[in-house]
This record gives structure tokens, sequence and C-alpha cells, in this order.
């Protein structure tokens, strides 16, 4: 392998190029990456006509003793159910309530992780026809040890109309199959909505759960498209995901089932979220918004203008002024100064769509005509022919087996270098290769990659998808990080990632395989400076996807070998004794790199790849 690092030889790399996709598919974002313990917490996921399915809700007591219900009484005029309890029992006489008393639990996302000495943020609305005395308390898997409780008593003209009670329930106790259950032993009637239980230790406090985020840190995503692919349309328009409705106070947030992933939302992770996260991961947000077209049905381009207002004012939304109409709802959930919204995407996967085209123009001509600057990102695929629409970036989305995208490192040696750049903004490999995330479908991806840094002189963007799946709902597979309500781990293709951490605004080095007969060998390199640019790194990564032993000669010539320090070089491999290896809870680095000092680092130095 010949390395030139001579200036000659090398361009940079541009500083987009690795990123992530987070798509709601997998219970990602509920019950996963946002903290929210409470699944159903405003009743609404049963639908809007009542009595309704309460689900996961369960009730603590006899039909003797209370009935359950929901009615249309919520103070939130945006999600209106609310649910009725009638306590028929009492705390004392012939028909008292049992030890413990009568109630409902709820038991979160398959179950509450609760972790001892941590505090947790309970919030609730509650109504009453008399006084109450509620214990809310969590309780651990075996249904009975309380790990935390506190009492809301409040006198009949304090809950006679709609009443917000906060408190804090502190864990002495660690359970990851959790519930939270809000008991009593009065006689009367109750009504609760919008029960949430936050714990206080979120990242930077804005909700997101640590270790989700901190994966995701890890892997230094320069972009972070969101919040989804088919997520975004929806089956059918009606389930779409609609921006407007998942802003402002999350009390009033409708919620909404994406008829894709089949599953409610409450929608605490909406928009404003999403663009914090970006914020936080110091990534560039790219919006997908829906553009009138689902899996079912579309708007047709005579009546796209108020879908197309719609997006001029998320967009305004993200980035208007603190006084413009929807900067100043932004500014007033906290963020007054705009976020750096520069990129938009005109739907998911819609090209070749009856109306897709004509809708997109009529986007795509008021987003610049507002925001000159806004790269604007179209569905259809302009990597071997010109596309017959303006755009900035055009969608690239692969899933297909291991030897296919591995052959596909080339794809884009032939795209013509003018024109609108390509977003590989969804690939992997699946099927048999990839199981639920194999060495194999990791190696492929990044021999693709590898071949993505050569070609970023067109290839500006790629994301690997989906990004998370919660073990209990898995609705694709696989995916890079995979978790329940205690335990996360990275699937081969997460570590993966790790290996292109670096190469966001590298310089990419010319690299020729001298003899590479069968063609299972792919290697690249890039150089890039430590943050104070006191030191500057070269990386060479090689991926053998042959079941064989690869002796390898590295040159590198370029270098000034009077500055050049070979000490302190590190070997760092990803790979298994078996090529369809994973990794799983009980085992979760069984495929992960392994760094080790290597020892032969020089210009001229001999490596052994093992197979795979
Ligand atoms: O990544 C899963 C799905 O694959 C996305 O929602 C969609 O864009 C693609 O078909």
């Amino acid at each position: 392998l010949l390395v030139n690092v001579s200036e000659s030889s090398s361009r940079p790399i541009p500083d987009t190029l690795f990123g992530i996709f987070f798509e709601e598919i997998n219970h990602a974002g509920a019950g996963g990456l946002w903290a929210e313990l409470v699944n159903n917490r405003g009743f609404e996921a049963g639908g809007p006509n009542t009595p309704s399915n309460i689900d996961p809700w369960s009730i603590i007591g006899e039909e003797s003793s209370l009935i359950v219900s929901t009615d249309r009484s919520s103070c939130f005029d945006r999600n209106k159910v609310a649910l009725r309890m009638e306590v028929l029992c009492d705390d004392q006489g012939v028909n008292a309530c049992p030890a413990g008393g009568v109630g409902i639990f709820n038991p979160g996302f398959w179950g509450m992780n609760i972790q001892q000495g941590k505090s947790y943020n309970l919030v609730l609305y509650v109504r009453s026809s008399g006084s109450i005395n509620i214990s809310a308390s969590v309780i651990g898997s075996s249904g009975s040890q309380s790990l935390a409780t506190a009492n809301i008593v409040a006198s009949a003209s304090d809950v006679s109309n709609w009443t917000k009670a906060e408190v804090v329930l502190e864990a002495k106790g660690t359970d990851s199959n959790s519930r939270l259950q809000l008991t009593t032993t009065n006689k009367g009637v109750i009504w609760f909505d919008q029960v949430s239980l936050m714990p206080l230790d979120t990242y930077k406090g804005h909700g997101f759960r640590k270790e989700h985020v901190e994966m995701l840190e890890d892997i230094k995503p320069s972009f972070i498209r969101f919040p989804g692919g088919c997520f975004v349309e929806g089956e059918w328009l009606r389930n779409a995901f609609r921006w407007k409705e998942t802003i402002g106070p999350w009390e009033e947030r409708p919620g909404h089932f994406g008829d894709v992933w089949m599953y409610w939302t409450d929608d605490g992770l909406g928009h404003y979220e999403f663009l914090q996260l970006a914020e936080d991961l110091g990534a560039s947000p790219i919006w997908v918004f829906n553009n009138g077209i689902s899996h079912q049905d579309e708007v047709d381009p005579s009546s796209i203008l108020p879908f197309v207002n719609e997006a001029l004012d998320g967009i305004e939304f993200a980035r208007g002024d603190p006084n413009s109409t929807w900067g100043s709802v932004r500014a007033a959930m906290g963020h007054t100064e705009p976020f750096e919204l520069k990129y938009v995407a005109i739907g998911n996967e819609d090209c070749g769509k009856k109306n897709y085209l004509a809708n997109y123009l009529k986007f795509y001509d008021a987003i610049k005509s507002a925001y000159p600057d806004i790269k604007i990102i179209s569905n259809c695929d302009g990597s071997s022919r010109p596309l017959d629409h303006p755009a900035d970036y055009y969608d690239f989305h692969i899933y297909t087996s291991a030897n296919n995208l591995f052959s596909m490192t080339h794809q884009f040696d032939h795209t013509s270098r003018s024109g609108p750049k390509a977003f590989e903004s969804e690939y992997a490999v699946t099927g048999n290769d990839a199981g639920a995330g194999s060495l194999l479908a990791a190696l492929a991806e990044a021999g693709f990659l590898i071949g993505l840094e050569s070609n970023s002189e067109i290839v500006e963007m790629a994301s690997y998808a989906p990004l998370f799946v919660n073990v209990n709902d898995r609705r694709w597979n696989p995916d890079a990080i995979v978790f329940n309500s205690s335990q996360i781990y990275g699937t081969p293709s997460y570590w993966m990632q790790r290996f292109f951490r670096e190469s966001n605004g590298a310089i990419l080095h010319n690299v020729t395989l001298e003899k590479n007969s069968s063609n299972q060998l792919i290697a690249s390199a890039i150089s890039w400076q430590d943050s104070e640019g006191n030191k500057e790194y070269l990386r060479i990564k090689i991926v053998n996807f042959a079941n064989n032993t690869v002796y390898l000669q590295i040159s590198v010539v370029g270098l000034d070998l009077n500055s050049t320090q070979f000490s302190g070089s590190t070997k760092t491999v990803l790979t298994s004794s078996n090529v369809k290896d994973e990794n799983s809870f009980m085992e979760p680095r069984k495929v992960a790199p392994i760094q080790r000092v290597l020892e032969t680092a020089g210009s001229n130095m001999d490596v052994v790849l093992s197979p795979y």
C-alpha cells in the first residue's frame, strides 16, 4: 500500500461528510433518546373518542373498588382526553379500600429504569370532586417494593379545577423494570391528565437520555438529519409528523400515532428538541419536512400552498428573529438565539410519485426566495444522470447485501463532479448478511464509506440508518445502537463509524494498493490536526473483506521525517472470530475496536491484517 501525503496528491474532505440520521422508529425517541418515563402520559394514545383504551396504564383494585374510564374534560385544548377514576371504596368502614389503596399504574416503556440516589420529577394535572390524598410511588418489579414515594394532598377547593402538582421523587433503590403508580384510599372522583416522570439528570438538562447522546457524541457527527424518513411521510398524511403539533409546552402537545412504525408518540421530542439536540452535539440540523405526500396519499399541486407555508414557518421557528411570528414561539420555549438551520429536505423517498416534482418546485422557489442560503435536498437520485430540477443536494438511500455494498465502493467514481452534491442519507447492509448487526455488515459499510471519502468532492454527507432500536419494539433490522430501559450497546456498524470520526474536514491523501487482484482490500489515508493545532495525525484505514490473512507492506511518502514521530502510533482493529458475530446485552463488546501499540510504525512498515 503506497500512501502519498504530499500536498499535491491530497485534498480536503468536506467537514460535513459523516453525520447521523435520527428517525422515530423502533421507539428510538419515545421510550429511548427522550428521557420521559411515562408511556401515554396524556391518555391520548387510545384515540380521541371516549371511553378509550388507556393502555399501557393498568388498574390497581377490583371493579367493586374503582371504575376507571376516560372522558374529554382535559384543560388542554389540543388533547382533551383525561383519565377519570371513580373510587368507590373508602379509607375505613365496611367498604374500606385494600391496603395500599386503589388506582392506576404505568409500566413506562417496557419498564422504568429507576436508579438509587437519582431524582425524578413527577408532574401531573389533577382535578377532583372532593379533597385528594394520592400516593405517587415508584414500585420495583416485585410489585411491592417502593423505591420512592410522595403524597399529593389538596383540599377540595384547591382541586375543584384542574391543578398542576409537581414533586421530586428520590430513589432509594434500583430497578430497571419499575412502574409509577398513583393510588388513594379516599372515596370520590379524581381526574388525571399529563402525568410525566422525568429523571432530573438528563443530557445538558435538555431531556435527552445521557447514555444515548454520549454514544452519538463519541462518533462526532457533523450533522443530524431528523425526524425521520417514513415517519415524516406517514402511511397516510393524517398521521404524518407535523412540526407545529410538536412544539410549545409539552402538556399541550396533542401527540400522534405514527402509522408507518405503528406506535403512539407524545411528541415530547419535537421540532424544538431536535434542533436543541443538534446544537448540543455541535451538529448541523437537517430538517426533513412533510411535503404533502405520504405513502398512500398526495396533495395536489393546486392545493400545496398551505404545506409550503407550514415549511416556511418551520424554518422561521428555527432561525427567525425572536420578534418574528414563529421565532418568538421558539424564544418563548427558551432559545432566544436562532438555531443554525442551513439544510432542509423536501420529503423523503417521494421522487417519482405523481405530485412530487410539481410540489417540490413550489417548495423550492418559496424557500429559496425567503432564505437564499438554505441548501435544499431533493429526493431524486442524481448519481447516474443529471436531475431535471434545481437542488443543492440529492438523497441517495441504499439497503443491500454485504457484497453489493462493498462493491458500491465505486458507486460515485463516475458521477459528474458538477451539479448538486450527493447526500447518502441512509445506508446499511440488511438481510441475512446483517442479522441484527454483524461484523460482515460493518466491513462492507466501512468499504463503502472509504469509497465515499474518496468521492467526497461530490458526496458531501452520509449517515447510517436506522440509528436506534429499543429491543422491545424492533421494527427494523439492523440498527446502529441497541437499548432497553437500562442498557445500551453499539452494533459493529456503530463501532465502524468510529473509524471515520476524524474524517470530517480532514485531508485525504492518495493511496494505491499495488497488488489487490481479488479487490477485497480497500484503503484510505487522512490526516488532521488536534483541536489546538499542535499536532497532526495520520490515519490509514484498511478493510480486509476477505477470509484470508493479508501481509501488507505500507510505504508512506511525502512525510517530513525530521518532524514525524512514530512512537506512540497505534493500530485499531475491528474484527471477530466469526464474520457473522454480533454484539448483545450479554456481550456488548464482542465485536468492538481494539487498540494496540503499532510496534512496526514507520514510513515503511509491515502490518498483518487478519481475515475480515
Ligand atoms: O431507515 C428506515 C426507513 O428506510 C426510512 O424510514 C426510510 O426513509 C427508508 O425506507
